[in-house]
């Protein structure tokens, strides 16, 4: 049996973990994970790009390099730090397909 076609066009999981202040990894939250996200889903929605869906995840294990997402299928790891990081997450990965090589987490 075939496998059926992907119901989103691109999933993006937003690392939203929040750990006691001084931990030794920090966290994502701490660096506006949850801002960031907001702002990502508002603006996916505001620009109608359809069959994107942004959710929040739980830790990816990659604390210390965050706020961390990534975006299936392809797999493409970012840090977005900032809104201005996000809209060219949005402008160049997700409405035109190209991977933005300066945010990419290796
Ligand atoms: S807290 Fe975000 S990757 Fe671990």
């Amino acid at each position: 049996m075939e496998n059926p076609r992907p119901f989103f066009k691109a999933h993006v999981f937003c690392c939203t973990n929040r750990r006691e202040a001084g931990h030794t990894r920090g966290c994502c939250a701490e660096k506006d994970a949850e801002g960031l996200r907001d702002y990502m889903k508002a603006k996916v929605k505001t620009l109608g790009i359809d069959k994107v869906r942004v959710n929040n995840s739980g830790c990816l294990d990659r604390c210390e390099l965050g706020p961390c997402m990534v975006i299936y299928p392809e797999g493409i790891w970012y840090a977005c730090k900032t809104k201005a990081d996000v809209d060219e997450v949005i402008s160049e990965h997700l409405q035109n397909g190209r991977v933005v090589e300066r945010l990419k987490l290796p």
